[in-house]
């Protein structure tokens, strides 16, 4: 089988589709051969994102830490595109602050969007799957779910609880034929990335270099692969997890990180 069309006839969902890691998933899939719906709360963005594709990519407005949003988008994807094959949770923010100043209302933005907008997602289309006999889903976590960052504590358990909540999923569904898996991408060139260069005391060329290089005085090694990821290297994890090239593997977490927190 080449990989080149084997998602063709393929329903997919994206999440958080409209720039960064979703696009790149967006256009992967696509190419793949998959129809793809493209959501994201920005929906101009999402717009202008599915134009570029005609009828392969469709955008919806969807915010994913509203249940019945999710709900109700899930049930007219399904009863206007037709039943959804693959979905992907990538909808995410980070609001970096030392756990001394972290406000509340941050702290649950961060766990509105990162962990009960994946269980929102990920509820929704199971329930549909699992009556199917078939489907893939993926969340795109971080690989600051398994290493501790200093000023990403609410980021990182968000993180780790939507790892750990997949993977629970996973064995839940494992036995109707529907695979869960999780990507954990390191530091990735998207506005969320440079968003954080631009907040180190150095300014965004510093941030950057103590991504590559390593920073001491924060604990962190550097990326030994010696680059800095781009949107597509994930998108192909996430392409890969979701094909029957990967029909046997579910429950799994797939680093994506150039090998930054030495797992490799
Ligand atoms: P980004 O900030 O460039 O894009 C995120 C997208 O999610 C935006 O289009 C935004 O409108 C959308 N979004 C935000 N809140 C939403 C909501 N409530 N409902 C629906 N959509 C929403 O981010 P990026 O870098 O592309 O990240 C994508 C995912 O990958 C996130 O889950 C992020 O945590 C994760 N990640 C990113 C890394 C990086 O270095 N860029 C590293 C590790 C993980």
């Amino acid at each position: 089988m080449s990989t080149e069309r084997d998602l063709a006839g393929r329903l997919a969902l994206v999440t958080g589709a409209a720039r960064g890691i979703g696009a790149a998933v967006v256009e992967v899939l696509a190419e793949r051969g998959a129809r793809v719906l493209a959501t994201d709360v920005d929906a101009p963005a999402a717009e202008a994102l599915a134009v570029r594709y005609g009828d392969r990519v469709v955008a919806r407005a969807l915010d994913v830490t509203d249940a019945t949003a999710v709900e109700d988008a899930v049930a007219e994807a399904e009863r206007t595109l037709g039943p959804l094959d693959i979905v992907v949770n990538v909808a995410g923010i980070l609001r970096g602050a030392s756990v001394v100043e972290l406000d509340d209302a941050d702290w649950a933005a961060v766990f509105a969007v990162n962990t009960d907008g994946v269980f929102h997602v990920s509820r929704a289309a199971a329930r549909r799957m699992t009556s199917r006999g078939r489907g893939s889903i993926v969340t795109v976590a971080s690989n600051a779910a398994g290493v501790p960052r200093s000023g990403m504590a609410a980021y990182a358990a968000s993180k780790a609880a939507a790892v750990m909540f997949t993977k629970c999923l996973g064995l839940e569904v494992a036995r109707h034929g529907v695979r869960c898996n999780t990507v954990s991408p390191g530091s990735t060139l998207t506005d969320m990335q440079r968003a954080l260069w631009e907040r180190s005391p150095g300014g965004a060329e510093a941030g950057r270099r103590a991504v590559l290089d390593g920073d001491p005085d924060a604990y962190r090694t550097g990326i030994p692969l010696g680059r800095i990821a781009e949107p597509v290297d994930v998108a192909h994890a996430v392409a890969f997890l979701v094909s029957d090239r990967a029909r046997h593997i579910t429950l799994h977490d797939l680093y994506v990180d150039g090998g930054a927190t030495l797992r490799a």
